[in-house]
């Protein structure tokens, strides 16, 4: 069996893809797979590649070298020199700006690609039905595309990157555009459509709550290079790097070196003269004096006005409060320790003054030893 025919559960398989622009390189040797009816994001920050991720895959950018597949089909191969034309990649996109046009229908907006496909007209109008349904716009075929909200719109798009069933549906910022109630909204709703259409997905985004409920796969970018590639709760609970660990919300990272490694897994860091955090490694065992880093969420942190910590396996630390911000919620603290500077979340209607001695404790499990 060849290694295509193995791979073959694959929607799509991108192999060391690289693109520069001139004498820059802005996606580096990238490699990943999406299986079928699956759906990964590419996370990253504004520039570090993920539109251009795109735009390779769909044929709208030219890589510099890589090989792509979508399904069965070979869409491009660097050393080969062969590129198959965007509209023979049976790729469907859906983008921030929606692309929609005001001057037609919704039906005619969706029937577009099929149009382009000159299917039979029954099986268009057929088509079209089936998937404005699908999407909770039924009712909607003859209204004229100007009239919808952003939402409705949205949905407009995604029914017509379906509606000739591609192998895999490009996804870039689609709900950037929105409000934030109608973002939550959206999140939801595509989530449920994809459990019920099953269609294959790459979705492009900057924000990790996007990354985290939609995915299957979660895919780190930084700089056009991946950094990390996981299932959300594993990216989420076990970032490797300072940069995933940065991005996925961990607002205490402290540099340091490896002081004492043991064998089950915890590792004590020294960020500062006199100051150690014992915390658990999840990748290859480093050495003692290796360069690491601790991460430690804002919400994983406990304070108290006295060391009186119910849990004796808590790391504790003397602290002086130095900002207070209210978030709704939850009340975010600034603290000195010793030289350093951490953030903990504290519930409403807990008050500690400013200048006010207290106590910082953490579990050994909270404290993640990243790669510095
Ligand atoms: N046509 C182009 N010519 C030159 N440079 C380009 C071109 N298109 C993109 N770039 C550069 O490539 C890099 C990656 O851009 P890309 O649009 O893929 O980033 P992105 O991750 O999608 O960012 P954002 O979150 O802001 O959309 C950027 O530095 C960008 O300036
Ligand atoms: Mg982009």
């Amino acid at each position: 069996m060849s290694e295509r025919q193995q791979t073959s559960a694959n929607a799509v398989e991108v192999r060391n893809l690289t693109k520069a622009f001139g004498s820059v390189t802005v996606i580096n040797s990238v490699s990943f797979n999406v299986k079928k009816g699956k759906t990964v994001t590419l996370l990253g920050p504004s520039g570090c590649g993920k539109t251009t991720t795109l735009r390779c895959i769909a044929g709208l950018e030219e890589p510099t070298s890589g090989v792509i597949h979508i399904g069965d089909r070979l869409v491009f191969d660097g050393q080969a020199q062969f590129e198959l034309e965007p509209e023979k990649r049976n790729v469907g996109m859906v983008f921030q700006s929606y692309a929609i046009w005001p001057h037609m229908t919704v039906g005619e907006n969706v029937r577009f690609p099929l149009d382009i496909k000159k299917l039979p007209q029954k099986e268009r109008r057929d088509k079209v039905a089936e998937i404005l349904k699908s999407v909770g716009l039924g009712d909607y075929v003859n209204r004229p595309a100007s009239q919808l909200s952003g939402g409705q719109q949205q949905r407009v798009a995604l029914a017509r990157a379906l509606v000739f069933e591609p192998s895999v549906v490009l996804f870039d910022e689609p709900l950037s555009n929105l409000d934030a109630n109608l973002r939550d909204h959206m999140r939801h709703e595509l989530q449920e459509l994809q459990e019920r259409i099953g269609f294959t997905a790459i979705y492009v985004t900057h924000d990790q709550r996007e990354a985290l409920s939609l995915s299957d796969e979660v895919i780190v970018m930084n700089g056009g290079r991946i950094d990390q590639v996981g299932p959300p709760e594993e990216i989420f609970s076990y970032p490797r790097s300072v940069f995933t660990a940065r991005f996925l919300g961990c607002s205490n990272i402290f540099m340091g070196t490896a002081s004492s490694v043991s064998g089950n897994g915890v590792v004590s860091v020294c960020v500062a003269p006199d100051t150690h955090f014992s915390g658990k490694h999840h990748g290859d065992q480093p050495a003692t004096g290796a360069e690491l880093a601790i991460a430690i969420r804002s919400n994983k942190i406990r304070l108290s006005a006295q060391d009186d910590f119910s849990d004796p396996n808590l790391q504790r630390f003397p602290a002086v409060v130095e900002s207070r911000v209210f978030f709704g919620t939850y009340i975010e603290y600034g603290l000195c320790v010793g030289s350093l500077k951490l953030k903990a979340d504290c519930e409403v209607g807990v008050h500690y003054d400013l200048g006010q001695s207290i106590f910082a404790a953490m579990s050994q499990s909270d404290c993640l030893v990243v790669k510095a």
